[in-house]
């Protein structure tokens, strides 16, 4: 059984340094997490080895979002996002996360890494507001309405997915050098 806390509306912040990573098998099931996982989410080593992902899933998350999330890992692809996540304790945590796929010598995908790092106020100003317009879009009409919604809103702003996330979340100084040493690391 899933614990499923209630959700509460309120933020846990962190420092931008404190890089969240985790590892899961091709199905997304956990495989590794670092202590920063543990320390923000409030599961232990024990709660999240072995369990979907989606232990960490926000109600206000739109399935679309996971939808090109997984659409672009299997695909063999790397992708980032902005995604919020509920702690143990029905709190939130905004991240930005970097997810990409590892291959073995054939070629095939053998698990997924994310790197996550904590979102600034723009970003999540900017995310917020997109997302609670697909999220009600989905309720109303479905997840496929909501990806239309998206591929509308980046068309007008000229931009494909990608070029939208960078915009948007690119790392600078400091951090992206931190970001790159985590990388090397447990990549
Ligand atoms: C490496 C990796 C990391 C992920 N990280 C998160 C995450 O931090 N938060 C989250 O809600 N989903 C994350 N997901 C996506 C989940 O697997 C899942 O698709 C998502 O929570 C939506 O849940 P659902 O598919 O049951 O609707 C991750 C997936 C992978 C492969």
């Amino acid at each position: 059984m899933i614990y499923r806390p209630i959700v509460l509306d309120e933020e846990i912040k962190f420092s931008k340094k404190k890089f969240i990573v985790s590892k899961t098998d091709i199905k997304g099931r956990i495989i590794f997490i670092n202590k920063n996982f543990s320390e923000i989410s409030k599961y232990s080593e024990e709660e999240l080895i072995g369990v979907a992902h989606n232990v960490v899933r926000h109600p206000d998350m739109p399935k679309a979002i996971f939808y090109l999330v997984w659409q672009n890992l299997l695909a063999g692809n790397k992708i980032s996002g902005v995604i919020k996540n509920l702690a143990k304790d029905g709190r939130y945590y905004w991240v930005i996360a970097d997810l990409e796929p590892k291959f073995n010598s054939k070629g095939e995908i053998t698990t997924l890494t994310a790197f996550r790092r904590a979102a600034p106020q723009d970003v999540i100003d900017t995310t917020e507001e997109l997302y609670a317009t697909m999220l009600a879009i989905e309720k109303k009409h479905g997840m496929e309405k909501s990806l239309a919604y998206l591929e509308g809103f980046l068309e007008e702003n000229e931009m494909n997915y990608n070029e939208f996330i960078e915009e948007l979340i690119k790392p600078k100084g400091i951090i992206a050098a931190l970001l790159a040493t985590f990388k090397r690391m447990f990549g």
